[in-house]
């Protein structure tokens, strides 16, 4: 057969398919999430995320000088407090779970970025992202509570908060905190296009944190809304966010490549807990080939745009990269 065009030329080796490659995952992408609980020597795993545990402090230090030496930058931490309340007050405690993995990781492992997630929902007995009004959660009052949160985290040494609540105005308020007490230098990475998600389910779990009445539709974006997904991106970055995020990742990929295409900042995306568990549950049950599947996904978050990858696949792809 005669033909000019033959794409198969590029594909015959490894060597020529790695010269040609367009997107590469490297460990420097990655931000491996961490969840940390009260007491010592606690390694609890969480049923639905095989390889992923609550640790206690002591655990998470020991996890993040792994996760430093595989080559990751950077881990967010989530935490589990000793008891919650109505305000989540554990949330903006100077002794509060975040507060000591944030100052125990920063002494150990001072290299490492520490990451914090803001948000009410593992602090509050009812499970809502923030204080309750009604039958609702009242924005404003939520905000002066982040605030707070936000400014706890920064003191305990946190490299960068991410808040993920998803009320209105809560970038720029947090800004203006952070700012006002002496923390102008540490950036904000917004959780600014966060939908309403069947795929946070595990998470739940672990993080002991799913509402106990109602859903999060009432904050947490409609999964049918794209413009309004850019919308939220540029109303955040107006606020003064630093980096945005897009979550989940792997249904959502239209809205990374959206974002991608109307911002100049770092975007990243949540390749979240549902995303994990369905991985490893058809590789245990030998459906697919974890591995390959887990490479696959990675890659194509990266092909469709964002630049950082906040996965609990960071480690077992860091080795596999390396
Ligand atoms: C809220 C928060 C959630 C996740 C990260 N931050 C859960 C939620 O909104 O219910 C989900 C992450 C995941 O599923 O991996 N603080």
């Amino acid at each position: 057969m005669d033909l000019i065009h033959r794409p198969r030329r590029l594909r015959r080796t490894p060597a020529l398919r790695r010269m040609v490659r367009e997107t590469r995952v490297t460990p420097d992408q990655l931000v491996y999430p961490l969840f940390a609980v009260p007491g010592r020597g606690v390694k609890r795993p969480v049923g639905s995320m095989p390889g992923v545990f609550q640790l206690s402090v002591d655990g998470i230090v020991a996890e993040c000088k792994e996760v430093h030496g595989l080559g990751v930058p950077a881990v967010i931490l989530f935490g589990i407090p000793e008891h919650k309340d109505a305000e989540g007050t554990g949330a903006y405690a100077d002794d509060g779970i975040i507060q000591q993995a944030v100052r125990a990781v920063k002494e150990a492992v001072p290299d490492l970025v520490v990451v914090t997630d803001v948000c009410l929902c593992e602090y509050t007995d009812h499970g809502h992202c923030g204080v309750i009004q009604g039958n609702e959660v009242a924005n404003d009052p939520t905000v002066a509570l982040l605030v707070r949160e936000a400014v706890s985290h920064a003191r305990a040494g946190a490299d960068v908060v991410a808040p993920s609540d998803m009320m209105d105005g809560r970038v720029g308020a947090i800004r203006a905190g952070l700012d006002a007490e002496g923390f102008s230098h540490t950036p904000i990475l917004s959780y600014a296009a966060k939908f309403a998600s069947a795929f946070y389910g595990p998470f739940r779990e672990a993080a002991e944190s799913a509402p106990q009445f109602g859903d999060r539709r009432g904050y947490q974006m409609d999964p049918p809304n794209a413009r309004e997904a850019v919308r939220e991106v540029l109303l955040d970055l107006d606020e003064g966010a630093d980096m945005v995020m897009v979550k989940p990742a792997l249904p959502y990929l239209d809205v990374v490549r959206a974002v991608r295409e109307a911002v100049d900042v770092p975007v990243a995306a949540y390749n979240v807990s549902g995303e994990y568990a369905m991985v490893k549950a058809a590789a245990a049950n030998g459906w697919i080939d974890g591995d390959a599947a887990m490479l696959e996904s990675l890659t194509a978050i990266r092909r469709a745009g964002a630049d950082l990858v906040v996965t609990y696949f960071a480690k077992d792809a860091a080795r596999l990269l390396g």
